[in-house]
């Protein structure tokens, strides 16, 4: 099979060298990809966002399969795009895909189909939502932009001065641009964020194993909100019995509301889910692998991705056996000081080759670029260093030993992820 994969991230680094090991397999494209997914795939120089470029590309080269990694060209609908030419393609249709691309579509929807989540309302109107706020708001409180923002379009207000702001921010400056034409706000809930990636096939879902974020720049959750600075996997927080309740509560109740709305869901749902006193709650969706999820999640799957991805598509998702390891993985992110504001980048990035040869180390590549033979720095996040063990404590040893192998001029990491591990 020729497999195309669609982004460039370490997400989609993960996807490439997890299709690698398939034998059905005989060549990848990946547009853009990057540095390191180079040396997996033929990298193709077309941006996520080019439909018909990319559809022209995967009909020249008589590509068998493509996948979608980002959630951007999925809300704007890539996968019609890809199917309306008779091209099989892996992600949800731009009818399911506003399960990430609308937090108001995704509330109603839990609440229509009694989903545990979070109490909300919704506005279309600054004034409405600044009234609503005077009267009847407890703080701290969430406001959310509805449209994708970049994973930054939430935010967490302690008093009704910053509530207020916050409602300026995103309704009337349009700080993340349209997607704040809505706006949904809802209580703050706290306890432990899981996140639980499944495969669908419109009808079936099958949960692969749990992962934790870490979205905060710095050491102990504090500074700015970043794409994720690392990951772990599984949760140590998320129990069989929780499993168990997600399963009925969640994941089927929202295949079936998916598929009563006529928005069948083919692809991965992404579950960000909150563990509270109260029980465990939607905090959203998203339709597609989490970036950097898939990084820990894809290492320790037993399966031929491409025969699970074929059963997504061929509605066939029930007759798989869908199998993890039973350790662990730690991914530790590699970034430019400064990330999420301002970083140089063009750096050398050096040490790389202590990868190649040795089984459960990875460098996924986020932002690199090869240049005269060599990988340079071209972004905020860098590099995924990801390390498997026998347990979450030893894959995070693997993991903070194996950053000690890469350097590049203004290398940046936290040092606490996975600390969670410690309290569970
Ligand atoms: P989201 O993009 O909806 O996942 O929100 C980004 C982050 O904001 C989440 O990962 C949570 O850490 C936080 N968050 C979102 N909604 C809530 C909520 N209702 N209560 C507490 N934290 C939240
Ligand atoms: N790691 C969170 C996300 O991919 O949205």
């Amino acid at each position: 099979m020729k497999v195309l994969v669609v982004g460039g991230g370490g997400r989609e680094h993960a996807i490439v060298q997890k299709v690698s090991e398939s034998p059905k397999v005989e060549k990848i494209y990946c547009a853009p990809g990057n540095a390191g997914i180079a040396e997996l795939a033929e990298c193709v120089d077309i941006p996520v966002m080019e439909f018909e470029r990319l559809v022209r590309f995967a009909k020249e080269q008589a590509v068998d399969l493509t996948i979608i990694g980002p959630d951007d060209p999925l809300v704007a609908g890539i996968v019609d795009a890809f199917e309306a030419t008779g091209l099989r393609v892996f992600g949800p249709r731009k009818n399911a895909a506003i399960i990430e691309g609308s937090k108001a579509f995704s509330k109603d929807l839990m609440k229509k189909y009694h989903i545990p989540t979070a109490a909300y309302e919704t506005f279309d109107d600054a004034e409405k939502a600044l009234q609503y706020l005077e009267r009847s708001a407890e703080f701290p409180i969430v406001l959310k932009a509805d449209g994708l923002a970049l994973g930054k379009g939430v935010l967490i207000c302690n008093t009704l001065e910053e509530a207020k702001a916050g409602v300026k921010t995103i309704m009337l400056d349009k700080q993340f641009g349209d997607s704040g034409n809505r706006m949904v706000i809802e209580e703050f809930m706290t306890g432990r964020e899981v996140s639980v990636l499944a495969y669908c096939d419109g009808t079936h879902i099958k949960p692969m194993t749990s992962a934790q974020d870490h979205k905060r720049a710095k050491d102990g959750d504090q500074g700015l909100n970043t794409g994720g600075m690392g990951t772990f996997s599984p949760s140590p927080f998320y129990t069989a019995e929780i499993d168990a309740f997600c399963q009925k509560e969640i994941y089927e109740k929202t295949m079936a509301a998916m598929k009563a709305e006529g928005r069948d869901f083919v692809g991965i749902l992404f579950c960000g889910l909150m563990i509270t006193e109260q029980g465990t709650k939607v905090l959203e969706y998203n339709a597609r692998f989490g970036d950097p999820e898939a990084q820990v999640v894809l290492p320790r799957m037993k399966n031929d991705i491409i025969e699970v991805i074929e059963a997504c598509i061929d509605g066939t998702l029930d007759k798989i056996d869908l199998q993890f390891e039973d350790n662990a993985a730690v991914c530790v992110v590699l970034a430019s000081d400064g990330y999420p504001v301002s970083y140089e980048k063009g750096f050398e990035i050096k040490g790389l080759e202590q990868f190649k040869e040795r089984n459960g180390y990875y460098a996924f590549h986020a932002g690199t670029i090869q240049k005269d033979g060599k990988v340079l720095t071209n972004g905020g996040r860098v590099i995924g260093i990801t390390a498997k063990g026998d347990d979450l404590k030893q894959a995070r040893n693997h993991a903070y030993q194996a950053t000690e192998w890469v350097s590049f001029e203004n290398k940046y990491m936290r040092h606490d992820i996975g600390k969670a591990i410690d309290e569970a």
